[in-house]
């Protein structure tokens, strides 16, 4: 409960989309994927990468819909030792399906919307989201997904699977979902608690 609280009244930054962008990709940083088309989202955090913490709260949060609140620990690639200030960076639909904009977007927002949110993970390797429970795509059968991008020391932004719902029923044998998903299973098994649906994943980094 204690979670909850603090995280309600966190600096809502996630749609503070006029800020400057402080956070550079390092060229000498290892690639991992070739080609990462969302991947720089992650670098539009509207603050430095090291004001971040392991809480982020949507800035539309307290608006009506099913509240979800998804937490986890980052883990090296080792499978057992939690990985601090590990950057995530997510975004995703809202109830309808679409990612919602107001119009001023600019950089990657204009493709991602305003429900996305930055972390750091703690020196435990935890992150704590809480943010509305998106919806499938418009007239489609893609399971309602949260996309997540990921940073570590020395590599440069990579994606992981997609945060997916088990009880979504677009999602049993859906193509979406990765035989081998990288950062580990990303199917949330949802449970009901105070008013809330809430989730863990936990994530294993793709790069040692
Ligand atoms: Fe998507």
């Amino acid at each position: 409960m204690k979670k909850i609280f603090i995280a309600l009244f966190v600096p809502l930054i996630a749609c503070s989309q006029s800020l400057p962008h402080v956070n550079k990709p390092n060229p000498n940083d290892i690639k991992i994927d070739e080609r990462c088309e969302n991947c720089g989202g992650l670098y539009e955090s509207p603050v430095p990468f090291s004001q971040l913490n392991e809480i982020d709260t949507v800035s539309c949060f307290n608006e009506p819909g099913p509240k979800l609140y998804v937490s986890g620990i980052v883990y090296q690639k080792d499978g057992k030792t939690p990985a601090a200030d590990i950057i995530l960076y997510f975004y995703h639909t809202d109830q309808t399906g679409v990612y919602p904009k107001r119009g001023n977007e600019k950089g990657y927002a204009r493709d991602h919307g305003y429900l996305r949110g930055w972390l750091r993970t703690n020196a435990k390797g935890e992150y704590h989201i809480y943010t509305l429970r998106p919806g499938s795509y418009p007239d489609s059968r893609n399971p309602a997904h949260i996309h997540m991008v990921v940073k570590q020391p020395g590599v440069e932004a990579y994606w992981i699977e997609d945060f997916f719902f088990a009880d979504d029923p677009l999602l049993p044998g859906s193509s979406d979902v990765s035989r081998n998903p990288r950062g580990g299973n990303g199917v949330l098994t949802i449970e009901h608690k105070n008013g809330m649906q809430v989730a863990r994943r936990n994530i294993w980094l793709e790069w040692m």
